[in-house]
């Protein structure tokens, strides 16, 4: 977990905790509003799969694993030659996992999962359309992808030669129900993407609007990045996101991070009634590297401090 805050929208609070790879990297950012008030309807217009990389072979550890701590599974499937395999969260979230030889990305470790079959960040998504072909458009006309190919009643999109977080997987469901845009437990609420700077989100917005997609958000404010939102024609929200200068390590360090609840400046007089809605939680065991800045981390504004792990362990 590399970040603990609330949802910057309604009138409720609601944590908004961010997850990601060993360098909290870009393309590994998995977020969740955790809603366990109101459930979600899953079905068709929804993204009904995250899709994880992990490394060639390992996919029998995470049958084990899976088994292991009674998670329900799929066994090993294969889509466009790859292999994977699909598990749900107690919640009622889809993930997979998926063997990619080609993606370098350092995983997160914990004492069951080492490195070399560790999660290095997102393979894509799976979205389920009740039509493939103005889903289609959408992307790669507004969004520079290519159409990728069809295996069954899967269409493969890409950005440039594709792979991990470069793929959007469509299944195309032509009798499923709808399922709900809502916050709800259960179901996803949106896909993001990532852009170089505010530049370049100024820019899609304005390219959703000369296509005639005039119904993209404004820039929003989401404190370690900005962001746009825009429907697509299946029905799945698409968020496009600039990462501020300082990304996640912009309020706590590094070696911090997810470790305490964190307010943006325009909510920080209002804390004690926020955290008064939350209930407390536990942050997992974190085990930072020594002394490292990742890539997808540009230093802070306050001075890294390497944390022991026998410390780091009891935060
Ligand atoms: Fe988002």
């Amino acid at each position: 977990m590399i970040k603990q805050t609330i949802l910057f929208d309604g009138r409720y609070a609601h944590y908004h905790l961010y997850y990601a790879n060993a360098k909290a990297e870009p393309g590994s950012v998995m977020t969740t509003f955790p809603y366990h008030r109101v459930k979600g309807r899953k079905g068709s217009g929804q993204i009904s799969a995250t899709t994880y990389t992990v490394a060639k072979g390992s996919l029998p550890f995470w049958v084990d694993h899976l088994n292991h701590h009674q998670v329900q599974h799929t066994g090993i499937q294969e889509r466009f030659g790859e292999k994977f395999v699909r598990f749900s969260h107690p919640a009622g979230l889809e993930y997979e996992v998926l063997e990619d030889p080609q993606d370098k990305r350092e995983g997160w470790t914990t004492p069951e999962i080492g490195k070399e079959v560790s999660v290095k960040g997102f393979h894509g998504v799976v979205m389920s359309v009740r039509e493939t072909a103005e889903t289609k458009r959408f992307f790669i006309d507004a969004l520079g992808f290519q159409d990728a190919g069809v295996d069954g009643n899967y269409h493969r999109l890409q950005l440039g030669k594709g792979g991990a977080a470069r793929t959007i997987i469509l299944v195309h469901e032509p009798e499923r129900m709808s399922g709900s845009w809502i916050f709800g437990e259960g179901t996803v609420h949106h896909v993001a993407l990532n852009v170089p700077d505010d530049e370049a989100l100024a820019q899609q917005k304005a390219n959703y609007e000369e296509l005639g997609y005039t119904d993209c958000s404004e820039i929003k404010d989401r404190q370690y990045f900005h962001s746009i939102y825009c429907r697509c024609p299946g029905g799945i929200l698409v968020e496009c996101a600039a990462t501020v200068a300082g990304g996640f390590a912009v309020d706590e360090s590094y070696n911090e991070l997810g470790t305490h609840l964190l307010l943006p400046p325009w909510f920080e007089d209002r804390r004690q009634e926020i955290e008064a809605m939350l209930e407390p939680i536990t942050v997992p065991e974190t085990n930072w590297p020594a002394k490292a800045t990742p890539p997808g981390v540009q230093p802070s504004h306050r001075t890294a401090e390497f944390v022991p792990a026998d410390k780091a362990a009891t935060r």
